[in-house]
C-alpha cells in the first residue's frame, strides 16, 4: 500500500478493539436511532481519552484512610468542546463525562448538497476560548470543508491548540485538514476508502446527523 501524502505525525487512529466493535455496529443500516446515538456518545468518550492523553498533571497530597501520599491531578489546563452542528452534538456528552469542567462552544455549519461547500449559520464560543485546548467534534470528515471552516473560525478567535475528533474519515478529508492547518491534530476511529459522487464517505455510515436525530 502506498504511503499517505499527509503529515501522519498529527493523525491518531483510535483503533482499540472495542472502538472497532462499536464502529461496526454504528455502520449497520439496521442500527436504531437510539443505539446509534448511544454509540456516538461512547465512541467520543473513547476518543477523548486519546485526544487528552497529554493534558498536564500536578502533584497533590492526598490522605488515604491509611497514610498520606502524592497523587496527580489535572493541572487546570482548560478545555473547550466545540461541536460542529448538528452531528457534532452527538459527541458532546461523551466528552463531558471525561472532562466535566469543559466549556462548550457551538459552530453551526451545513454542507450545500450540490457544491458540498460548508455554510456557517451560527457560532458561539466561550469568552476565554483562546486560552483553552479546543476539541472540535464532528462524527464525519468527508471533503474536510466543514472541519477547515471550523478550524479557521477558532484560529481567528485566537485558539492555539486545536484538535479535531471525528469518528469516520475519508483520506481526502484528512489530507485537506492536515494540509490546511500546520498545527491541528486529527483523531479518528477509522479511515475509510473514498468519497462517492455526493461526497459521502464509503463505506461510511450514511448521514450522521440524520441518524443521530432520526430525521430521515
Ligand atoms: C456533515 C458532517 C460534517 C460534514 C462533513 O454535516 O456532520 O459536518 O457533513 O462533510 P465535509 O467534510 O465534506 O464538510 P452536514 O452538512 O450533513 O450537516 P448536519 O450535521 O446538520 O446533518
Ligand atoms: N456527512 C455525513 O453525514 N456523512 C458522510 O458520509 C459525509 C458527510
Amino acid at each position: 500500500m502506498s504511503k499517505p501524502d499527509y503529515d501522519e505525525s498529527r493523525l491518531t487512529v483510535v483503533d482499540h478493539p472495542m472502538v472497532q466493535h462499536k464502529v461496526s455496529i454504528l455502520r449497520s443500516k439496521d442500527t436504531s436511532t437510539k443505539e446509534f446515538r448511544e454509540l456516538v456518545r461512547e465512541l467520543a468518550l473513547f476518543e477523548g481519552y486519546e485526544a487528552t492523553r497529554d493534558l498536564p498533571l500536578e502533584d497533590v497530597e492526598v490522605e488515604t484512610p491509611l497514610e498520606k501520599t502524592i497523587c496527580h491531578r489535572a493541572s487546570g489546563k482548560k478545555v473547550a468542546i466545540v461541536p460542529v452542528l448538528r452531528a457534532g452534538l452527538g459527541m458532546v456528552d461523551g466528552l463531558l463525562e471525561l472532562v466535566p469542567s469543559a466549556r462548550v462552544g457551538h459552530i453551526g455549519m451545513y454542507r450545500d448538497p450540490e457544491t458540498h461547500e460548508p455554510h456557517e449559520y451560527y457560532c458561539k464560543l466561550p469568552p476565554d476560548v483562546e486560552k483553552r485546548i479546543c476539541l472540535i467534534v464532528d462524527p464525519m470528515l468527508a471533503t474536510g470543508g466543514s472541519a477547515n471552516a471550523a478550524i479557521d473560525y477558532l484560529r481567528k478567535a485566537g485558539v492555539k491548540d486545536v484538535r479535531l475528533l471525528v469518528l469516520v474519515a475519508a483520506p481526502v478529508g484528512i489530507k485537506a485538514v492536515l494540509d490546511h492547518d500546520p498545527d491541528v491534530r486529527v483523531y479518528t476511529c477509522e479511515i475509510d476508502r473514498e468519497l462517492n459522487d455526493n461526497a459521502y464517505i464509503l463505506p461510511g455510515l450514511g448521514d450522521a446527523g440524520d441518524r443521530i436525530f432520526g430525521t430521515k
